[in-house]
């Protein structure tokens, strides 16, 4: 098979600017398509004035020839899923190009009010969920007990399970959503292979960041899903000889909401200024997200895990003004270095080096080599620490702030 997908996933703990570079490389697909999550991700999109924040809806929604598809490995809200279909229909976008996966899982209410429960009893130790029932609704799947969205279109079998789970009060409300979903549910592998096989081209956009990944992340402060690009495989049901390139998006610094190690995140005055700097503030609870210098150790991890080919680099502009930048180039335990797993680990200690910034306003750069000697020579920085080529640099929010 001569057709590849290729993959954008995020490198830290989520929000680095993937929908924003998912839009801008979609102009190029036929395809995207989100493997994994729900509507905890909040994915920016700003083209002019037109701004949105998607939540499962794959972010190549604003380019009007794709098609956007949710993949079987996604759990999906069916009030939250209907509520950004009336949404974008409401901003003039065609949502008939949407379709979800017979293989995604339904998130009911009573998901989200075990999150919100779980979450409650964990106390101090609390992982700070986004609260959408995320967690619960993946281990139903795991349990065997979950329902589908194909499960949707089998009215008995729907009402049966639905009656297992003691939720029989949500049955009318379920089949009243899912005759309105009906033309979206597609068979979800048919659907993608189908299209690979028509040399049609796949953006698989990811969700959250590497360091979220319910396997590979900081556990068990993480999400519950498989957010490194090997989770594109599962997510999508697709094999990996059909992957061709995988780009990481890395913010330039590093930001973490929700509770769980991070250990250069930064809790003075500098921590705020990037703060406010860089509006770092969560799209789906508003809650501000902790920051801190750019990690060289986890970045390298991450490049690693995900199999990264080549990378972006987003909000290089909110470092415009600082007179130096740290990067957590290494971490050591009693002296001896150590690897990321080692995050969170009492008695951590890193290694900082600091690097000249610049002051130039760089919102309007359009080509990397123009930028000025110190946001260059960072940038360069961060391409040899990932060990893969630097394909973009964004610098502000909008569809065409970027440095190629
Ligand atoms: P995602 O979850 O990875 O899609 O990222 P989010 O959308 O949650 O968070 C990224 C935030 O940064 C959004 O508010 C974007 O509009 C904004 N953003 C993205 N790229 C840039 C950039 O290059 N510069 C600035 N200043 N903001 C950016
Ligand atoms: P995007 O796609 C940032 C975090 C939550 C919490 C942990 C578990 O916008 O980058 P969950 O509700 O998933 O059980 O919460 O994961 N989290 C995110 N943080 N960006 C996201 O998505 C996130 N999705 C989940 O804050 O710490
Ligand atoms: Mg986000």
């Amino acid at each position: 098979m001569n057709n590849r997908a290729d993959i954008i996933v995020g490198i830290q703990w989520g929000d680095e600017g993937k929908g924003r570079i998912v839009d801008y490389y979609a102009r190029e697909y036929d395809i995207v398509s989100r493997f994994g999550g729900g509507d905890n991700a909040g994915h920016s999109i700003r083209v002019g004035d037109t701004k949105l924040a998607l939540r499962i809806v794959p972010s190549g929604v604003l380019q009007q020839h794709c098609q956007l598809f949710i993949g079987g490995g996604t759990v999906v809200s069916i009030a939250g899923l209907t509520g950004e279909l009336d949404s974008l229909a409401s901003h003039g976008v065609d949502v008939s190009r949407i379709r979800i996966s017979d293989r995604a899982h339904v998130v009911f209410p009573y998901h989200a009010a075990a999150d919100k429960a779980a979450e409650e009893a964990r106390g101090a130790a609390a992982i700070g969920t986004t609260g959408r029932g995320i967690g619960p609704a993946y281990v139903d799947k795991v349990a065997r007990s979950g329902i589908t969205f194909g499960d949707l279109l089998r009215k008995e079998a729907l009402a049966e399970k639905l009656r297992l789970k003691g939720a029989e009060d949500l049955i009318a409300t379920t089949l009243d959503a899912a005759e309105r979903l009906r033309p979206h549910i597609v068979d979800g592998v048919s659907y993608l292979h189908d299209a690979l096989e028509a040399g049609r081209k796949i953006l698989i956009e990811g969700a959250q960041g590497t360091l979220l990944d319910v396997g590979y992340g900081t556990y068990p402060y993480v999400t519950s899903s498989h957010t490194i690009s090997g989770g594109a495989c599962i997510g999508l049901g697709i094999g990996p000889s059909a992957i061709g390139r995988i780009v990481g998006v890395v913010k330039a610094y590093c930001t973490r909401v929700g509770g769980g190690p991070f250990p250069s995140e930064l809790l003075d005055e500098t921590g705020e200024r990037l703060r406010k700097n860089g509006a770092e503030f969560g799209v789906v609870t508003g809650r501000p997200r902790r920051c801190g210098w750019f990690d060289a150790v986890a970045a390298r991890y991450a490049s690693r895990v995900n199999g990264l080919t080549s990378a972006v680099i987003t909000k290089l502009d909110v470092l415009t003004g600082f007179e130096r930048l740290g990067i957590v180039t290494g971490y050591r335990l009693g002296g001896k270095p150590v690897g990321f797993s080692a995050a969170g680990q009492p008695g951590l200690e890193l290694d900082i080096e600091y690097v000249d910034g610049w002051s130039e306003d760089i919102s309007g750069v359009r080509r990397i080599a123009d930028l000025p000697e110190a946001a260059l020579s960072y940038v360069r920085r961060l391409e040899s620490i990932l060990g893969v080529p630097i394909e973009f640099v964004s610098v502000g929010p909008e569809r065409s702030e970027l440095a190629v």
